[in-house]
């Protein structure tokens, strides 16, 4: 049975160059995982888009003295560069900036409103008195309640991941001129999210496959009990408010709106392929699976914000899996675009071929922990283990068989080590598509590695370049079950590098399935092409 999978990844913040802890984190994971559904026959529906309100953005344009569409347009512009490079499988990349999206959202808004949970109130918030304006979000900086962080930002600690209220800050300051903060009444529109506290409480009572570390945040939050939360904001970058109750001068907030992202990519996607309605087969469908990429910091929208407003909007699909990753690090510390630690997506690009890259990365997802990288163990990882077991056995079969038979020869007389090599590799890809199903990402790719090491242990056993002249035809069994269980295990490693997954369909045809097929007996074999580059180290780190 197909089922309809919707592959909902992070949407980056459109306010500066993303690095490769954030692809890491959430986007690459995502591309992994969809390519793997697809191959299994699942319709996905992978979308994301760029995050372009909110004041990351605004920040940095005022930062620079321009608008901030030159900010949103510039770094959308360089995403979906890096997406086309990286080889990424998005069936949309789109923004929130579409009117699409703005009118998604102002529906999702009214339909809370009418069912309740939405209220107006009054509260006080900080505002900068030499600046004139109310001080939201990033606005803001100053200690926070929960762990004592000196820079936690007026929305969020990025140390301890809390969500937070400005006024909890000690300490705090403007971002805009230094100056303490005065507090002043201003009105705004609340989101009800404890009318859903019991609900998920449920919910997450429930969720025995999530990883631990996703459960043990939401629960203690849950703990707590969800607080109601302002969704807009004294700010004039965002989406309009459908009702004028307030005044011209607020929008909706950031995070409310980026969330929708998932449900309206969806409508604009259905409108692209001429069908309008196409999204219900994802959302309004109890049989589809819902898996979310994000980093760990974005655990408390996706898990318990972004549900309370689906649920206060309707009955449509919640999240069956947030998958969410712990950091990337660089020497020890997280990457961070802002701060400048940590490798941009470019700088990446610029050293590594993207399979390459892809590779290291995955074969290191932060799954359970945070995990360092480097440039050095990036290249030490490409060599060892990418080129040293996968690219150079493709590489040594495919030469052989050129040479020797130039096609697949018959495998006549198959013997016992033969038939176990096949047999072995069939296993394999059925324990790491089991992997991957589980969203075991790092352990998926750890079968195919080893995959590979049977395939060179089998050729190091049979030794097929003796046999050419001895035994020809034992020979040429070796090296055609040899190419069979490279077309096996091929398909393992199809999710994670699809540069050179290409290039091994141009010569052995496409996969289709996650499933072994014998290479028909005739196939061309043309003299191969390394299928990666060795990485010059001393060079690299000189
Ligand atoms: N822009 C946010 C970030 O980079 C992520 C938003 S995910 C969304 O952390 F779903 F809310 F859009
Ligand atoms: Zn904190």
């Amino acid at each position: 049975m197909t089922v309809p999978v919707l592959v909902a990844v992070a949407w980056p913040y459109a306010s500066g160059s993303r690095h490769l802890g954030h692809l890491a984190g959430a986007y690459l994971p995502a591309d992994v995982f969809a390519r793997h559904q697809r191959l299994v026959g699942n319709e996905v529906l992978m979308v994301s888009g760029s995050d372009v309100h909110g004041t990351p953005i605004t920040v940095r344009a005022e930062r620079e003295g321009v608008s901030p569409t030159v900010i949103v347009d510039r770094y959308h512009r360089e995403f979906v560069r890096q997406w086309d490079q990286l080889g990424f499988s998005w069936d949309l990349f789109t923004t929130t900036g579409t009117d699409n999206h703005a009118q998604v959202t102002q529906e999702m808004f009214l339909a809370q409103l009418a069912n309740g949970h939405i209220d107006r109130r009054v509260s006080e918030q900080y505002y900068d008195p030499t600046a004139c304006r109310f001080l939201p979000d990033r606005y803001i900086e100053g200690t926070c309640p929960h762990c004592a962080y000196g820079e936690a930002r007026g929305d969020q600690c990025d140390n301890c991941g809390r969500t937070l209220d400005a006024l909890e800050l000690g300490d705090p300051r403007s971002k805009i001129s230094g100056a303490t903060p005065e507090r002043r009444e201003t009105e705004h529109f609340y989101f009800r999210y404890s009318d859903f506290t019991a609900r998920l409480m449920q919910i997450y009572d429930d969720k025995p496959h999530w990883r631990p570390h996703v459960l043990n945040f939401v629960r203690g939050y849950l703990k707590e009990g969800l607080l109601d939360r302002a969704i807009t904001r004294d700010i004039d970058w965002g989406i309009d408010l459908p009702v004028d109750d307030l005044g011209s001068n607020k929008r909706i907030y950031v995070w409310y709106d980026a969330v929708i992202g998932y449900l309206s990519a969806s409508k604009e996607w259905s409108m692209q392929h001429g069908d309008a309605d196409a999204w219900r087969h994802w959302w309004e469908n109890d049989e589809s699976r819902h898996v979310y990429f994000i980093g760990k910091d974005n655990i408390p929208f996706h898990c318990l914000f972004w549900p309370a407003q689906l649920m206060g909007a309707g009955e449509l699909h919640l999240p069956d899996d947030v998958p969410a990753n712990q950091y990337v690090t660089f020497k020890g510390g997280k990457a961070s675009a802002s701060r400048g630690v940590g490798l941009t997506i470019d700088e990446g690009l610029a050293l590594f071929e993207p399979d390459g890259l892809r590779y290291a990365l995955a074969a290191n997802f932060p799954e359970q922990a945070d995990t360092e990288v480097s440039i050095e163990a990036i290249a030490r990882r490409i060599n060892e283990e990418l080129v040293a077991n996968w690219g150079n056995l493709v590489n040594r079969v495919l030469s052989m068989l050129h040479k020797n038979h130039g096609a697949q020869p018959a495998s006549t007389n198959r013997l016992e080590q033969d038939t176990a090599l096949l047999r072995g590799v069939d296993e394999t890809l059925l324990r790491c598509g089991q992997h991957l199903h589980r969203i075991e990402l790092r352990a998926a790719l750890r079968e195919a590695m080893s995959g590979a090491q049977s395939i060179n242990a089998y050729l190091n056993a049979t030794e097929p370049w003796k046999l050419a002249k001895s035994d020809p035809q034992r020979s040429a069994t070796v090296l055609g079950t040899a190419l069979d269980a490279i077309n096996g295990l091929r398909v393992c490693f199809a999710p994670y590098l699809p540069f050179s997954t290409a290039r091994l369909d141009a010569i052995l045809g496409p996969i289709d399935g996650w499933i072994r097929k014998e290479v028909p007996v005739g196939t061309d074999i043309e003299k191969p092409l390394p299928l990666f580059a060795k990485i010059d180290i001393d060079a690299l780190t000189a």
